[in-house]
């Protein structure tokens, strides 16, 4: 057994959306590796947390009417959730709008920035006139400057495959306002990540850094130069604001990689481990990044740049993987293979989806197919076929003719010791994210194991007489084979290998590298442990992901007056709309509805009643700025005269809502 200590964390995700199966990939081969390494007996610790800034996170709380806190905070109940169900065991789970990783984010800034490393200067951007927010590549849409495709993204073309810059679209539009972006100046702080391109030189070449075409990818962008990287955006943005910058904001993917450290101090605090063993520039801890290679960059660059730049230690390695396709596809909310883990979960076992993970992941960085034939075939054949098969092939017997009992001598010493034997090579392969190789030894030694009792046939001896000693051996080989299997399995379907455990009467097993067999040994009733993946359950994921899809399309019923008949811009123009001041509100005797108020809308005071009473009281409307209709018709009331009418808006009754004016604007201005 060897005692590494190593810190792992998998990319954080955005807390924008639901984790999907696309997500899941990179979850489950980072918690095999862990549980993997765990099992070894080595310190291995699961860092992540939510990736919580930025302005789609923004917008998104504001068209859900709620604060980007409570969003982030829905959002990571769910993430939680499904992690858990699937799991996926993080031994920390933090987020980035946290004390910790401000306090980290700032001090990596400045640490930089003290440095000599950060540099500002004006730059022009699209800005969206409405909104008044500057307008990130991704919120412009407009023609292809090359081939004219229309509704195209701000960065680069899906038709024709060209990049630009949103300045350069045709009839672009601010996908928020749908009104056309102005540009405009700011000021912005940039890392000069070139000052660093002969450490990057050193640190992506050097061995176990990264993967082989990973590092070729890297030693291209080095050629080529590296720019200095914009590490700013303008308020209003969801993130930490900038030391001594007020109103500049950390781009999210300036804070989102501080976030692992954030996540891990957060553990420390709690576990009492000394963070600094971890981070400091002499640490001799391993720490490995699992992502997702569109972000590589941002790992192999970016970050050992900040890393070093600020006087902490570099990541020991990279480790990136490709995309999840489904059945040969890109994942398609119209076809149902845009799959959310909820829904996954809802339908079949996570075990199966972790266990076809494994047999199809590789060290590299190709795309991983999820292809539900395969999928069910597989999980049938290897894992209920073969494996599980195996204990309930021998339970039984051992169960009904050796009240429960396994032998007291191990009669296949050799083939014992060959299952032993090949803990190496499995350990080397999990060790090299290999799983895919590690599944196909595992299958190899199941075959065998099967073989062992095609072979022997214990149906057939169990009818002889005088043979239950020989009955009684194959059985006991035959559950001793499963449970090394099931040690070999475990970081891959834990639950799984936590059921054989108990069924197997024994504790949680480590690796099996000094196993001996269990003689003499009580086991349990055999229970099923795992049944057949069932086609129609994978039919209802593919419909119930179609479903989510109509949802969102089918148009909401219509809840509110239907838009009233075009006019002409001069038949608006005749109405005077000025701001007006309450100066006084008051109750009028004997009206139901009535509040009396006295506006002053600049040059004169004017009397209006206006039917109000059910949604505010007097009290709340004095000093309040609102809009009037100055030149409405004076009309003679019940109650008085009113000289012109308030504007509001609401059903009635209690839900009614004033107008009011934008801070600055004053009594007598008129309304354009
Ligand atoms: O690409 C993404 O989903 C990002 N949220 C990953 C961030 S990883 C890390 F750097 F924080
Ligand atoms: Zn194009």
């Amino acid at each position: 057994m060897s005692d590494r200590k190593i810190l792992v964390t998998s990319a954080l995700p955005y807390a924008n959306g639901p984790i999907h199966l696309g997500h899941l990939v990179e979850y489950i081969q980072t918690d095999i590796w862990v549980r993997f390494q765990k099992q070894r007996g080595n310190t291995c610790y699961y860092i992540c947390a939510d990736d919580t800034h930025g302005t789609p996170i923004m917008l998104r709380a504001d068209s859900e009417g709620i604060t980007p806190e409570q969003l982030i905070a829905q959002v990571e109940q769910d993430h939680r959730a499904d992690f858990k169900d699937f799991g996926v065991l993080f031994d920390n789970f933090h987020s980035t709008h946290s004390e910790e990783n401000k306090h980290l984010s700032e001090l990596i800034y400045t640490r930089l920035r003290d440095a000599g490393h950060i540099s500002q200067r004006t730059i022009t951007q699209a800005f969206d006139p409405v909104k008044k927010m500057f307008l990130p590549d991704r919120f412009i849409k407009g023609d292809c400057p090359k081939c004219d495709a229309k509704e195209q993204y701000g960065d680069n073309c899906e038709v024709c495959g060209a990049t630009y810059s949103p300045t350069e679209l045709k009839n672009a539009v601010s996908v928020i306002s749908g009104e056309k972006p102005i540009e405009k100046e700011s000021e912005h702080y940039f890392f000069n990540l070139a000052d660093f391109t002969e450490q990057l030189k050193d640190w992506t070449t050097a061995k176990g850094h990264l993967q082989p075409e990973v590092k070729n990818k890297m030693a291209e962008w080095l050629e080529n130069g590296l720019q200095q990287w914009d590490i700013s955006r303008d308020a209003p943005y969801f993130g930490f604001e900038i030391p001594d910058a007020p109103g500049k904001y950390f781009y999210v993917w300036m804070d989102a990689p501080v976030g692992y450290m954030a996540s891990f101090k957060n553990f420390c605090a709690k576990k009492d481990l000394d963070f600094d063993q971890f981070w400091a520039l002499d640490s001799d801890v391993e720490l490995y990044h699992f992502i997702g290679k569109d972000i590589i960059y941002f790992h192999a660059l970016f970050w050992p740049a900040m890393l070093s730049g600020a006087g902490f230690r570099t990541p020991s390695a990279v480790f990136a993987h490709g995309f999840l396709t489904v059945n040969g596809e890109k994942m398609s909310k119209s076809r149902g293979t845009f799959i959310k883990a909820r829904t996954y979960l809802e339908h079949l076992n996570p075990e199966y989806l972790r266990y076809y993970f494994a047999a199809k992941l590789t060290d590299g960085i190709d795309d991983l197919d999820l292809n539900f034939d395969d999928f069910s075939q597989r999980v049938n054949s290897d894992l209920v076929g073969k494996v599980v098969n195996i204990a309930s092939r021998c339970s039984g017997f051992i169960k009904k003719r050796f009240d429960g009992k396994l032998s007291a001598t191990c009669s296949e010493t050799e083939l014992f010791q060959h299952f032993v034997a090949a803990n190496t090579e499995i350990a080397e392969l999990y060790e090299n994210r290999e799983f895919g190789k590690a599944m196909r030894e595992i299958m190899a030694l199941a075959d065998k194991a099967n073989q062992y009792i095609d072979e022997k046939k214990p149906w057939l001896v169990a009818k002889e007489d005088n043979k239950d000693a020989e009955l009684h051996d194959i059985c006991s080989m035959g559950i001793n084979l499963f449970r090394l299997l099931i040690a070999y399995l475990k970081p891959v379907i834990p639950a799984l290998a936590e059921n054989a455990e108990s069924f197997l009467n024994i504790e949680s097993q480590a690796w099996p590298e000094q196993a001996q067999p269990l003689l003499d040994h009580a086991i349990n009733k055999f229970k099923p442990l795992m049944t057949r993946v069932e086609a129609d359950k994978i039919a209802a994921i593919v419909e119930a992901s179609k479903d989510n899809l109509k949802k969102i399309q089918t148009p909401k019923a219509k809840q509110f007056e239907a838009i009233a008949d075009t006019i002409e811009f001069d038949d608006f123009a005749k109405i005077d709309l000025r701001i007006a001041k309450i100066i006084k509100a008051e109750h009028v005797e004997g009206a139901d509805k009535l509040l009396q108020l006295t506006v002053d809308i600049g040059d004169e005071t004017r009397n209006i009643l206006a039917g109000i009473k059910s949604a505010y009281a007097p009290e709340d409307l004095e000093g309040k700025l609102t809009l009037v209709v100055a030149n409405l018709k004076p009309r003679k009331m019940r109650f008085g005269l009113s000289e012109g009418m308030v504007l509001a808006a609401g059903p009635g009754g209690k839900d009614l809502w004033v107008l009011n004016p934008d801070q600055g604007a004053q009594a007598g201005m008129r309304v354009k």
